[in-house]
This record gives C-alpha cells, structure tokens and sequence, in this order.
C-alpha cells in the first residue's frame, strides 16, 4: 500500500528564482529537502511505496513526487533543490508534477490524517491505510483552520518534531504494520 505524505509549506514562493547555494533565503526550501529526503531514503534503500506532495500556500502549487516512477534523485539537500529549481521552472522530470492546485481537492481526495502535537497520542492508531498530513517549521496556516478542522488529529507525543522528523518517525511506525 502506498504512504501518502502532504506537506504544507508557509514560506516559499516557487515562482521566485532560487538559489541551491541558499535554501533558507528562499523560504524554509531546506525545510522540504529534508522532508523529501526522509520520505523516501533508506541508508541502503529507497521507498518506491511513498507518495509525497507539497502544498505551497504562497502561490497555491502543488508539488507530487511519486515513489514508483521517480528517477534520478538522491537524498542529499543540495542535489533535491537542484531538481526542484528545475521542476518549478516548469522543466519535466520523471516522476514529478508541479501544477497549479487546490488544497481542498488534496484533502478531499485524501483524507488524511493531521499530525499534530496536541492530537490523539496513540500510535498503534497510524496505518498504512491513512494519509498524513504535517505542517512545516510553521506548522499549519490559519486561513485553512476550516479545511483542518475537519481532519483528525493525531499526536506523536509531547516533543515537538521538525517536520522531517515526524516524517521519519510514521515511517518507522508504518514499517511495523
Ligand atoms: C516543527 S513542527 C511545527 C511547529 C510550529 N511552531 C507549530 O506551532 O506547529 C512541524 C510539524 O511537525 C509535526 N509534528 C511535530 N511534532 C509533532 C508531534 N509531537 N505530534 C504530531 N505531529 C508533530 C506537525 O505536523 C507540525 O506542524
């Protein structure tokens, strides 16, 4: 079964020019490098069963990597930046699509689960059969809390995780199921 991951990002603008010598000038891209790294990287293998998406808030574009079909990418920061420069300057790279999109569709189509620290603490709860959402370094922004509110929330316990850390942690949880 496929593990969906959505991610929100608050801070990058994917229609500005970037920089892979400076992620953070550009937002918090190395904040979803990282998320795209841990989705999909083993120290010896790679997840062909992760479907990731970003939602970009700033300029409503969502960004999909799918697991089974993607080549070419690594898990090193740097060299992912480098694809998403690429990607978002509307340049074609297997296994990725960035196109203008509708978070309201995603969570329809999806209905995922909202990782979030004050949720319901129970991880034999998570499965391979949710999709999961989780906010970025600032978490989740209030123009949606309606869309949100509608989500369950769970919770991974009572430290706050970066965002690819929680990432890494539903990975580790979904590996037992
Ligand atoms: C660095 S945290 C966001 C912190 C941000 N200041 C906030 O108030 O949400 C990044 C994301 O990781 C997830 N997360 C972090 N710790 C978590 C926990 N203990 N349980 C569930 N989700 C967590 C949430 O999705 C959160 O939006």
């Amino acid at each position: 079964m496929t593990r969906n991951f959505i991610i929100i990002s608050n801070t990058v603008d994917t229609s500005k020019p970037l920089s892979i010598n400076s992620l953070t000038s550009y937002g918090r891209l190395d904040v979803l490098c990282r998320c795209i790294s841990t989705a999909f990287f083993l120290s010896n293998g790679f997840r062909k069963d992760v479907l990731l998406y970003i939602y970009f808030t700033l300029d409503k574009s969502i960004l999909q990597i799918d697991g089974s079909t993607v080549r070419g990418i690594n898990p090193d920061e740097r060299a992912i930046a480098g694809i998403l420069k690429r990607v978002f300057q509307g340049l074609p790279f297997l296994g990725i699509r960035f196109y203008t999109g509708n978070l309201e569709e995603l969570l329809v189509n999806y209905k995922p689960v909202m990782l979030d620290i004050h949720g319901e603490g129970n991880p034999r709860n998570i499965t391979t059969s949710q999709s999961f959402l989780i906010g970025d370094h600032l978490g989740y922004p209030i123009e949606h809390t309606n869309l949100f509110s509608k989500l369950k929330k769970i919770s991974l316990g009572a430290n706050e995780y970066l965002s690819s850390q929680t990432i890494t942690v539903l990975n580790y949880i979904l590996d037992q199921d």
